[in-house]
């Protein structure tokens, strides 16, 4: 199995002895200082998570495992520095844990998401993935959503009454989240 964590572009990291990995839902190489990033620990069995710890913590990090979705935890940073975060799971009824590698964050310049490694990434689809982060994440993870239209969240934001707060959101926000969903 092998760990991926998207945070510095799609890196591969070294095989991980008990068959389970841990990824990153965020696909781009965005630095996100001020916004959750979800991680996922992907396994071809159930897991569900019970903390997330670091290990090391520069970044002032914080975690969050995810009321819904019990293998995907958020981790929420201040500053920029590096982090190693253990995430500790149940999976056949064993605790298990997995290490991440170093994560570096970068403080994002004027509270804008930079992707140092992108080059021509629609800044859209950033600020996009932020408003996605605050409105959506404690329901949805961005991979369940991959690829829907503004049209579908719209008429979803118009029909389903958990959703129903996000009525006074904006065309144009509604269209970010859809770049980002649409970049996954
Ligand atoms: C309080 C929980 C909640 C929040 C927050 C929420 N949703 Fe939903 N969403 C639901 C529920 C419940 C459904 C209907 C059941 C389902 O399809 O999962 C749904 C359905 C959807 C669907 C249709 C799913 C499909 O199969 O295509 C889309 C698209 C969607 N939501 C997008 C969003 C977006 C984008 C946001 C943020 C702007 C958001 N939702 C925020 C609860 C939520």
């Amino acid at each position: 199995m092998i760990l991926r964590v998207g945070l510095l572009g799609v890196c591969l990291f070294p095989v991980l002895s008990f068959g389970q990995s841990l990824s990153s839902l965020f696909p781009t190489s965005a630095h996100i200082t001020n916004i959750s990033v979800p991680f996922e620990v992907t396994s071809s069995t159930a897991v569900e998570l019970v903390k997330v710890d670091f290990v090391s913590n520069q970044a002032q990090c914080k975690s969050l495992v995810d009321p819904h979705f019990k293998q995907v935890f958020h981790i929420r940073c201040k500053a920029a520095g590096s982090v190693v975060f253990k995430a500790t799971y149940i999976r056949n009824g064993r605790v298990e844990a997995v290490t991440s590698p170093s994560l570096a964050f970068t403080a994002p310049a004027g509270g804008v998401i930079s992707d140092p490694g992108g080059g021509g990434t629609d800044p859209s689809i950033a600020q996009g993935q932020a408003l996605f982060s605050t409105n959506c994440m404690a329901c949805h993870s961005p991979t369940s959503l991959r690829g829907s239209s503004a049209s579908r969240i719209q008429s979803n934001i118009n029909s389903v009454s958990q959703m129903s707060f996000l009525r006074s959101m904006s065309a144009e926000d509604v269209s970010k989240i859809a770049a980002f969903l649409g970049s996954l």
